[in-house]
């Protein structure tokens, strides 16, 4: 398992599964954290796909933020491109969730528009737990009707899905504690809605200068402020924690 330490506060070497997941712990109130890779230089992708980017200590990490949540949120852009699947934990996770009372897998939200998702695709044919299309008043009718065979559609806008809206909806149905993985245009228009409560930033070891995009992006800078929570290293890499 790849070695990860904690820097601030509190130094310590090589913590578990169970002191990371302590240390990355959700509140019980309605929450939402973003997670993210960056590289040194800003670059949220390399090669277009932020798998590129990461290493075995992000992806150990990135696997334990799934673990307490009750959804995982995602941008369509995200789930089109990083190839999703179906959002199933491993055994020892699901044993850990049932444990405490949770499902045995967190939802998997969307977010879309347009509503360009396949329904054959395996994120919802192999889902155990059906997942949550968060949309908007304008989309496409059709995509619409195939899309509700497999999944729940929520509507949170009339042609913008309403950050703020789409958290009461997820927190009705008992979506309280909210995990996103990305991606940028997400981010952006959940920061201009101040929807979001924290962010764990991996800074990846390397400088990719190139074209690639941010971790946030809107049509009108936001400058929210975060305060920094803890940090963990894993070698050369930095995994960030902060709070709005
Ligand atoms: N570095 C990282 O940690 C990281 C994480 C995630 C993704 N990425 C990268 O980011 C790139 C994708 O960027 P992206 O900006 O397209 O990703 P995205 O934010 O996941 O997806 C954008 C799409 O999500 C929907 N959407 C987002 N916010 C919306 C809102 N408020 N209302 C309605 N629809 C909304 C729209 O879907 P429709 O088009 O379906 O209408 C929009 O086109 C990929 O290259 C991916 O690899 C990087």
């Amino acid at each position: 398992m790849t070695r990860i330490d904690r820097v601030w506060p509190d130094p310590a070497d090589d913590l578990d599964d169970e002191a990371l997941l302590a240390e990355t712990r959700m509140p019980d109130a309605p929450w939402l954290r973003m997670n993210f890779i960056s590289s040194l230089d800003g670059a949220a992708t390399r090669g277009g796909r932020s798998g590129g980017l990461g290493d075995d200590a992000d992806r150990r990490l990135f696997d334990l933020l799934r673990r307490p949540a009750d959804a995982v949120l995602l941008g369509a852009g995200t789930a089109r491109t990083e190839g999703y699947t179906a959002m199933r934990l491993d055994d020892a996770a699901a044993a850990w969730r049932e444990a405490r009372g949770l499902a045995s897998h967190p939802t998997l939200v969307i977010v879309s528009r347009r509503l360009d998702l396949d329904p054959a695709s395996a994120m919802f044919t192999d889902a155990p737990v059906r997942p949550v299309i968060c949309t908007v008043g304008s989309a496409p009718q059709e995509r619409r009707e195939r899309l509700a065979e497999v999944a729940t559609i929520i509507d949170a806008g009339a042609t913008e899905v309403d950050p703020r809206l789409l958290r009461e909806e997820l927190s009705s149905r008992r979506l309280r504690r909210v995990h996103s993985e990305g991606g940028p245009t997400l981010f952006g228009s959940f920061l201009e809605a101040d929807a979001v409560d924290a962010l764990h930033l991996t800074m990846a070891p390397r400088l990719e200068a190139g074209a690639a995009r941010r971790i946030a992006s809107s049509a009108e800078a936001v400058g929210a402020e975060m305060r920094l929570v803890s940090i963990l290293r894993a070698g050369s890499e930095l995994l960030l924690s902060y709070r709005r």
